[in-house]
């Protein structure tokens, strides 16, 4: 133990003796069942609150009880407050956020400063573009905790010998769960910090992006290119070079004349369009956005008062500042017209917020923002973490203004705790290597059990040239995570799916294939996410939580409860106990395939596969495949979520959940279809049965829902 840690554990020991468990500060309280609120004695509510993590201020519902396992101990250590907690023998640790290397986080130490770390590359991969303090525990026994710091400052997470989260702003308050799973403890997580909203179903579909596409016919000729080539595509996405001169909320007159005539055609093929809006506006005056956020004083001032100006791509920039709920509101005004060129989705970059030439590459921590609305002033050391999802709630209102019958979509580069109730993210500038690639797996994962479940990599890796094998192996795993974009760095090779040969483009085709087939599966599972917070993508440990030879594997990974996905490059093959089964959900035969990962089914399970489509524009659930394996018993259930694909009748019971049932009697396997919620009106299904036993695969189909028997 070297000094530093010996000096905190003396402390840790001196603040438990004090506090014994019993003179613990009034204002700690359950706000929760089994989820406690702890205040450290020098709390200053007005250096924190209101909370920018939870939904709500939480309430007290009564007093902790005696023998509350987990107490933490506040502490300073010079001018930095801290809060400690013990970490028990056995306890396994994951969350943290968006963070590089393994899945289980102990040994580990996490800055908490959203930063723009091209190719993980900056302060060792520490510093990544999000920040959530949060910390999953899992016993032994497979008992689970979570602890939130309720802090947006500047902050490490230390999960070396104890669970330290070390900050350098004020004391900070923070709030424990402890349930019976690991599962519950992340469901009561969205109870504190909201769900993520129920995405439209066209942002599930393979997407396609590159910085850039231009001018707009190469973005129609990549548009063309998955239709002549087969390979199934929801969305083209357009990055910076569309706007004039990196000008937000402006468009290259040359390269990009006429978005709408753009838009429309992608919306003629079954597509939709993306398109980046990033923070920093050109100092300019003249261009509309910058002397209309200077008349209205929208920008973040410096230490002396005065605008910030900082760099990025346009150049000299100044920056909304997003605390400001007059700022909000103008942001949110600028998408009316963006988004009547016919723009389905939003992408926001570079809101780390990111400044190019600058050591720190951010703004300056003594930087103004002026806050409103019950948010106090303060310092960009304060707000920096938020900055992001200040602005994509702004980016979220204003699209939902423009667009009041669409559910909206905004892809946001940089976050915070919480952040799921306005966008979906990506894991930022990786790189094409096998490193990032199979790292992409547990980056993913933590992101899932910190709230984040709309997320994925950049598909084929954002810098370096990628190889045509690489590519070829990552989009065969890459298809199955819940965001799947493949995207590429300037000056790097094509990275379309038939852009390496005929032997890629096929891997590409079936891998693509294999999400649409299960986008009925996928969707329902954002469905649970959007209503209990369960992640999409789940560690393989959820399958057994009690199996602690699982707790480290972030190779394979569970798409839902019923769903392996076994990448072929997996080397430590740690298949859950029980009868997994491999299947086909494409005519494909994974097991002697090069690339494609292997798809293992869980006993006792249905799962319902759709039809082939170009893009989701064409997505039925009249006639569905339901892929049954039976448990030990002859029994297995599954479930459909389906709904109007966008728009809001859902939320006034417009939808439908089906469950399925198989019960097996007298060697005769019966099928039954259930309507257990929602009001919607469909068309009566058409049921094929694939029926997995031991030794082969029994079909039967096109049935009605009352004929579904299959004899063993
Ligand atoms: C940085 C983003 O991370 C990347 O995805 C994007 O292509 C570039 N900015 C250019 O806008």
């Amino acid at each position: 133990m070297n000094k530093f840690n010996a000096t905190i554990v003396m402390l840790l020991v001196a603040s438990l003796a004090i506090t014994g468990g019993k003179s613990i500060e009034k204002r700690n309280k359950l706000i929760g069942s089994q989820i406690a609120i702890f205040y450290p004695s020098d709390f200053n509510p007005g250096a924190n609150l209101p909370s920018l993590a939870f939904e709500k201020e939480p309430t007290a519902i009564g007093e902790i009880p005696l023998g509350w396992k987990l107490v933490p101990s506040f502490y300073h250590v010079g001018k930095e407050t801290c809060a400690a907690f013990p970490v028990g023998e056995g306890v396994s640790l994951y969350g943290t956020g968006e963070v590089t290397g393994p899945l289980l986080r102990n040994g580990t130490t996490i800055d908490l400063w959203n930063t723009d770390t091209p190719g993980y590359k900056r302060a060792d991969g520490k510093r990544l573009y999000h920040t959530h303090p949060w910390v999953l525990g899992v016993r032994a026994d497979g008992t689970a905790f979570g602890i939130i710091a309720d802090n947006t400052w500047k902050q490490k997470l230390i999960l070396t010998d104890s669970i330290r989260f070390i900050s350098e702003g004020p004391a900070f308050r923070v709030v424990i769960i402890e349930r019976k799973t690991p599962q519950e403890v992340v469901m009561a997580l969205s109870g504190l910090i909201g769900k993520m909203y129920m995405p439209p179903l066209w942002s599930l579909g393979y997407q396609q992006c590159r910085w850039s596409y231009e001018p707009d016919s190469r973005a129609k000729e990549v548009a063309d290119g998955f239709i002549n080539h087969k390979i199934s595509c929801d969305v083209i996405w357009f990055d910076i070079d569309y706007m004039d001169k990196f000008k937000i909320f402006t468009f290259d007159k040359t390269k990009y004349p006429n978005p709408t005539e753009m838009n429309d055609y992608l919306h003629k093929r079954g597509m939709k369009g993306v398109w980046m809006i990033d923070p920093g506006v050109k100092e300019e005056k003249g261009y509309s956005v910058y002397d209309e956020g200077t008349k209205q004083d929208n920008w973040v001032k410096d230490a002396t008062g005065k605008d910030y100006l900082g760099e990025v791509w346009p150049g000299k920039c100044v920056f909304p500042d997003f605390t400001r709920p007059k700022t909000r509101e103008w942001w949110s005004g600028l998408y009316k017209n963006f988004m009547a060129t016919g723009i389905d989705g939003v992408w926001n970059d570079m809101n780390d917020p990111s400044v190019f030439n600058v050591p720190t590459w951010t703004m300056p921590e003594n930087n103004i923002n002026r806050g409103g609305g019950g948010l106090p002033e303060g310092s960009h050391l304060r707000y920096h973490n938020v900055y992001g999802m200040l602005m994509v709630r702004a980016t979220m209102e204003g699209i939902l203004k423009a667009n009041p019958d669409k559910r909206p979509f905004v892809l946001s580069r940089s976050g915070y705790l919480g952040s799921q109730r306005y966008s979906a993210t990506w894991t930022g500038d990786n790189l094409g290597t096998v490193e990032h690639m199979k790292m992409s797996i547990p980056m993913s994962l933590n992101f899932g059990l910190s709230g984040q479940a709309f997320n994925g990599p950049d598909i084929g890796g954002f810098g370096d040239k990628t190889s045509p094998d690489l590519f070829a192996q990552w989009m065969s795993m890459g298809v199955f995570f819940p965001f799947a974009r493949g995207h590429a760095a300037k000056g790097t090779n094509n990275k379309e799916p038939w852009a390496f040969g005929p032997e890629v483009e096929k891997a590409c085709q079936t891998a693509i294939n294999r999400r649409y087939r299960l986008m009925p599966y996928i969707y329902t599972l954002f469905h649970e996410a959007a209503t209990t917070g369960m992640p999409v993508m789940r560690p393989t440990f959820f399958a057994d939580i009690k199996d602690l030879k699982l707790r480290t594997d972030d190779e394979n990974f569970l798409l839902g409860d019923n769903l392996l996905i076994v990448p072929k490059w997996a080397k430590n093959n740690l298949i859950p106990k029980g009868n997994w089964k491999t299947i086909s959900v494409n005519g494909e035969d994974s097991k002697n395939d090069k690339y494609q990962a292997d798809i293992l089914q869980r006993e006792g399970s249905i799962v319902p596969v759709g039809n082939l489509i170009q893009s989701t524009a064409q997505y039925s659930t009249d006639s569905l495949t339901l892929f049954i394996s039976l448990d030990a018993k002859g029994r297995a259930t599954g479930s459909l979520y389906e709904d109007a694909n966008d728009g809001f009748g859902y939320k006034k019971g417009e939808y439908v959940m089906w469950t399925f049932t198989a019960i097996t009697k007298d060697n005769m396997v019966n099928i039954d279809v259930k309507q257990t919620e929602g009001t919607l009106k469909t068309k009566t299904k058409l049921f094929k049965i694939k029926l997995i036993t031991k030794s082969k695969v029994l079909e039967k189909g096109w049935l009605k829902a009352n004929q579904l028997k299959v004899k063993m």
